[in-house]
């Protein structure tokens, strides 16, 4: 078994040197992975890939306890999360959002009338810090543990981490409760935020922050605490969770005693007693906000009568106690220097606004987004800023704005400053990556490429997609393998895949020399390759990637059309050459009176097969393919008419994969456990899923049982 099919065998089936083999491969790739993420602090796999590796690496071990060695001790050992899981005893909650004078009005009037209050009601009024919360629990004085929110009830144990911020006290003096949590948020200051990220730039690789809160949540959470040190991170406390006494009555009394003992506190906190007051230091916090030297997106009212706090209680997840008063996105003025076209993986082309470099809220802005076409011609669109018309110009002075992590964007243009030679953006209908059409749906925003089989910004997505186990399903050419040969320039398009082979006993360099790959991997790869020349219709059609033709369509035009000519062909005469309309002719009328068809799918077909490189991709990949009449559905398997739930993290295959293998097997899946679950698939991590089906009598297994149990190892 050549070593980069080795990572597809279940644990429990690899032999002995096999599982050398994968154990070795799998400590490299972790120890490369660790240093990535430690040093260069530019983790290139997401955390559930880097789990992955580590369960199976601990996976192994446990079946081939010889295997654990001084690499993968260091490597494996650990929990297979990077941080373990801490319950907050009292749960962390949310607040309830203001977002302008009459939400104050009301939540005050809410307070009173739910408590039968007919004067006034004294409450505090602080910054909202914009950072992440962290709750820090101490037991005789002593800092024992630091955990993040998380989802409120369990969060991520970071003590380690928490220690070597100079704010958090390891000790607090004597005479303080058995138990104290103190809750606070931990933030980066502004001048911090900007030297950091002038390091990182300086390092090269090109990874910054984005803004100072995801600077503060990326160097917390750090699995070295060193990197952790080596970042400027502040506390301020200003809430608790779990206490074996009250150090005071009310929640200033509350901040006070935590200031008495050391930790930080907003000196900007103060005392309210109308919703005027409230009010008035809304405003001059907004003022002053740019010059705090950190974010803050508003102001949290809280009801400083803790015995008041009580009776009052919670709404679901936020206390009727609170509210969180948000300010307006902070904006600045500056010109546009220039517009980008970006092409995404799946094609849309995005325009990015390139921007005279502006200081926002202490944050450099350079880049905005410009969302789409009519966004730069003033039309607007969902949840955007409209302009009325107003469209915006290369030269234009305008008016941006940055909230939260929100990317920045264009919210006016400021017309008396307009350039007299500025001309209306025209925006490209050809792919800047390209070449293909670019083109836009009915009713859609978005202008894609469609050039899709052969567009580079797509191409590794689309041979990923055409590759994929409903697709093609080609074993020994996964996403590292399309990417490797992408680079390589071995494949650019579906075809190439197929003349591997013969190219490959041409090359210089042959494939069985290059990394990752042997004399036997190369030849099962050319097999598995040879295997698949022959392929039902409905996955070609698939394969394909035409948008909006999922499974479910490419079934349908394959049974209605039965050859692949045909369907081509069809979409072909839909749009003539000439100034025919599309619309009426009998293609057309054809492909939208195919049961379950509808305008939208036939055009994105139509569109397909306009585009010339696509027409010529398709020929050469019918050179290499023939598709085989429509596959017969499933019946006989061992989990037809059953109904299944995925539940957890999958790592052989993703969710989308899990449910279209189901149905494919005749199975129906479900997105919630109830009596009419007949069996539930959990990866780890699986929650509540795995109690409601021992509740009911669902039978569960694990991934690998579900690959078992559907004879598809
Ligand atoms: S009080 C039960 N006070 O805002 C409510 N939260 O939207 C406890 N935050 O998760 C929170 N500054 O991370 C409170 N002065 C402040 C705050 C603050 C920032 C954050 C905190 C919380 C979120 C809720």
């Amino acid at each position: 078994m050549p070593s980069d099919l080795l990572r597809e065998i279940p644990v429990d089936t690899l032999k002995a040197d096999e599982a050398a083999r994968e154990h070795e491969r799998l400590s490299a790739e972790i120890a490369e992975n660790d240093l990535r993420y430690h040093q260069e602090d530019a983790p290139v796999i997401s955390d559930a890939d880097y789990d992955a590796l580590r369960r199976r690496l601990v996976a192994i071990e446990a079946r081939f306890p010889e295997l654990r060695s001084a690499v993968s001790t260091s490597v494996g050992a650990a929990p297979s999360v990077k941080f373990a899981k801490v319950p907050h005893v009292v749960p962390m909650l949310s607040l309830d959002n203001a977002f302008d004078d009459q939400d104050v009005v009301d939540f005050i009037d809410r307070a009173r009338r739910f408590l039968k209050i007919e004067g006034a009601i004294s409450f505090t009024a602080e910054p909202k810090i914009d950072g992440l919360s962290l709750s820090l629990r101490y037991e005789g004085g002593r800092l024992v543990t630091a955990a993040t929110r998380g989802d409120g009830f369990e969060g991520e144990n970071v003590t380690v981490n928490a220690r070597t911020i100079g704010d958090i006290p390891e000790k607090l003096p004597a005479g303080v409760p058995e138990i104290v949590e103190i809750r606070g948020e931990c933030y980066m200051a502004h001048v911090d935020f900007q030297a950091l990220n002038a390091r990182m730039a300086a390092a090269g690789g090109g990874k910054t922050f984005a803004n100072p809160r995801n600077a503060a949540a990326g160097s917390l959470r750090q699995l070295d605490p060193k990197i952790t040190a080596s970042r400027p991170l502040r506390f301020f406390a200003y809430a608790w969770g779990e206490m074996s006494a009250m150090p005071a009555e009310t929640q200033m009394g509350m901040v006070e005693a935590f200031a008495s003992w050391g930790l930080p506190t907003n000196p900007r906190m103060t005392l309210c007693s109308t919703v005027e007051e409230a009010l008035a230091f809304y405003h001059a916090l907004e003022t002053d906000r740019a010059g705090l030297g950190y974010d803050i997106d508003g102001v949290v009212y809280k009801v400083n009568s803790l015995a008041l706090q009580n009776r009052l209680g919670f709404v679901s997840r936020s206390p009727r106690w609170a509210v969180a008063h948000k300010f307006a996105a902070e904006q600045a003025v500056t010109v546009l220097n220039g517009i980008d076209i970006q092409v995404g993986r799946t094609g849309a082309l995005t325009p990015v606004a390139k921007l005279e470099p502006i200081t926002v809220g202490g944050v450099v802005v350079s880049n905005a987004t410009l969302h789409n076409e009519d966004y730069i011609r003033g039309i607007g669109g969902d949840g955007l800023p409209i302009r009325d018309g107003v469209d915006i110009r290369v030269g234009d002075t305008v008016v941006i704005q940055r909230a939260g992590d929100v990317i920045p964007q264009i919210v006016s243009v400021l017309l008396d400053r307009r350039p007299a030679d500025a001309v209306p953006y025209e925006f490209p209908t050809l792919c800047p990556v390209c070449g293909s059409h670019a083109v836009r749906e009915e009713g859609e925003a978005v202008r894609r490429c469609t050039g899709g089989l052969i567009c580079s910004a797509q191409a590794v997505e689309r041979i990923r997609h055409f590759v994929s186990r409903n697709a093609f399903d080609i074993e020994g050419l996964g996403e590292k393998q399309v990417q490797a040969f992408h680079e390589w320039g071995l494949i650019t398009e579906p075809a190439d895949i197929f003349t591997l082979e013969a190219r490959d006993a041409g090359q210089l360099q042959r494939l069985k020399n290059r990394d990752g790959f042997g004399e036997t991997s190369a030849r099962n790869l050319f097999a598995a390759i040879n295997e698949r020349r022959s392929i039902a219709l409905n996955r070609f059609i698939y394969a394909l990637g035409i948008r909006h033709v999922g499974e479910t369509n490419a079934k349908r035009f394959a049974r209605h059309f039965g050859t692949v000519e045909a369907f081509r062909d069809t979409a072909l005469a839909a749009r003539p050459p000439g100034p025919e309309l599309l619309k009426g002719n009998d293609a057309w009328v054809e492909l939208v009176g195919i049961e379950g068809i509808g305008a939208v799918v036939a055009e994105a077909v139509v569109d397909f097969f306009d585009e010339p490189h696509n027409r010529d991709a398709f020929a050469r990949l019918l050179e290499q393919v023939t598709p085989q009449p429509l596959e017969a559905a499933k019946t006989d398997s061992p989990v037809a008419g059953k109904t299944v739930v995925f539940t957890g993290t999958l790592v052989r295959m993703t969710r989308e994969e899990a449910k279209a293998m189901a149905e494919r097997l005749g199975a129906k899946v479900a997105g919630s456990v109830s009596k009419k679950t007949d069996l539930l698939v959990a990866g780890p991590g699986a929650g509540s899923k795995l109690k409601s089906a021992a509740e009911n009598g669902v039978e569960v297994i694990d991934e690998d049982g579900w690959f078992t149990l559907v004879g598809a190892e």
